[in-house]
């Protein structure tokens, strides 16, 4: 065990003064001071990662609360089940027909013996979803970014990329070898000055990355520039498209139809993880683009296939959004209410999509608020430092279909008790730095 001077001030560490710290250390001594790290968490009641939950995935779900070890009953706003698909009746009926019909696994990836009349179902609608000749399944989303970025992209290409893109897309690039440059987030201007740059020698790709919804801020991609932009100077345009699908547009088709632009993309990757609430992931494109993945993707080669399970679960749910159009209706009225309810709090926010930033005051120990709403039975998620930087920490509220009004207000009462907690204990810093509300942003 490290020594407790080891230790001092370990209630500022974050992780990665743990992965900085762990490098000059012996293998043992990293793992001890990691537990010790968790250990400080837990006793201070700050630790709400691995949270135990005892019933479905639903707006209300039971948890094990690790502090009492009692189960308490608690309102999910940390989930991306945006439509309630994860307990809807429909999906949960058809998927039990699929296991009385195919089972529960596949054993195999899909060249080889892991790919079913589902899988192919499900790629033909995916493909016709995104407005494409084509389409793959990957067992995850983090596999589907990893395996194509990979297989398409190589050390001769260039790939200009959102500097908010998702980790499973700057993995693909490390892996890759591509020659990467990021620009400053949703910043079209700057993309487009890279662009413009780039010297397109013979045989060299050029390649632009961007996320529809952007899973930590919400906000969503300007694709209304930013296709033109690709199309004029022969880049390929790869959309990350995960917290989109079943979500934006007028029928959920994704960002692209947000924008009247279904089809026009060149690349679509989406997952089953969020609107779908099951796990794995697609890319759509054209043909051969399909074609070409299936046999140099590693992550679709070497991975087994998603189960037919999870495969009925996305087809029963993309049923379920063409069927009920209404639920993207509540879905759309319950982002409005939240945006409304908390602009009248003090937040800046204009979200369009389910994800609300709720980026606390830089003074404000993030964990021990995570432990507030805990108390209070409401399940939101804390991203902290490094995931963000310091000064963007936040709680990610996600907002699904089923909740009611009264579950936001109740969220919103929370918010404000916690924040006035804080604006109490602090209140010299608070006047000093500001003389309204915007304190809270
Ligand atoms: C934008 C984005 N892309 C890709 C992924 C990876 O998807 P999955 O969790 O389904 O592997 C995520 C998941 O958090 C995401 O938010």
């Amino acid at each position: 065990m490290l020594a407790t001077n080891d230790y001092k001030g370990g209630e500022n560490f974050d992780l990665r003064d743990i992965l900085l710290k762990g490098r000059k250390m012996s293998f043992h001594k990293k793992l001890d001071f990691f537990s010790d790290f968790i250990k400080g968490l837990t006793t201070r009641k700050e630790m709400q990662h691995l949270r135990c939950i005892t019933s479905a995935a639903d707006r209300q779900v039971d948890v094990i609360d690790s502090y009492s070890g009692h189960v308490k009953p608690m309102l999910m706003f940390g989930s991306n089940n945006y439509m309630g698909l994860a307990n809807h009746p429909y999906v949960k009926e058809y998927v039990s027909g699929i296991i009385n019909k195919f089972g529960v696994g596949i054993g195999g990836p899909p060249l080889l013996n892991g790919y079913t009349i589902l899988h192919k179902e499900l790629e033909e609608r995916l493909a016709a979803l995104k407005g494409c000749e084509d389409a793959l399944i990957f067992s995850s989303g983090y596999g589907a970014n990893v395996g194509l970025i990979t297989a398409l992209l190589n050390n001769n290409d260039i790939v200009i990329y959102d500097r908010y893109s998702h980790a499973s897309f700057s993995d693909g690039i490390k892996m890759s070898g591509v020659r990467a440059v990021h620009f400053p987030h949703n910043d079209v201007k700057e993309l487009e000055k890279y662009l413009t740059r780039i010297n397109v020698d013979e045989g060299r790709n050029v390649f632009v990355g961007v996320e529809g919804v952007y899973s930590m801020d919400g906000d969503i991609a300007p694709l209304n520039r930013i296709v033109p932009i690709c199309k004029l100077n022969n880049a390929i345009l790869i959309l990350d498209d995960a917290h989109g699908t079943g979500v934006m547009g007028k029928t959920g088709r994704g960002t692209a139809e947000h924008f009247g632009l279904e089809g026009k993309i060149d690349i679509s990757m989406g997952t089953f993880s969020k609107t779908f609430a099951a796990s794995g992931g697609f890319v759509a494109a054209s043909k051969p683009v399909i074609n070409y993945l299936r046999f140099f993707a590693r992550s679709y080669m070497f991975s087994a296939s998603a189960p037919p399970t999870v495969i009925a679960s996305v087809l029963a749910g993309l049923d379920v959004l063409e069927n009920e159009p209404e639920l993207i209706n509540k879905l759309k009225l319950n982002i409005d209410y939240t945006a409304q309810r908390l602009t009248e709090l003090g937040f800046e926010n204009n979200s369009l999509t389910p994800i609300f930033p709720l980026k606390v005051p830089e003074g404000m120990n993030i964990r021990e608020a995570a432990f507030k709403f805990h108390q209070r039975g409401l399940f939101l998620n804390s991203i902290e430092y490094p995931a963000v930087p310091k000064s963007q920490q936040r709680f990610r509220i996600s907002v699904m279909a089923t909740h009611t009004k009264e579950d936001i207000d109740r969220m919103m009462t929370a918010i404000e008790e916690i924040w006035d907690e804080y604006k109490q204990l602090n209140f010299s810093e608070y006047t000093l730095l500001t003389s309204n509300k915007t304190f809270m942003n």
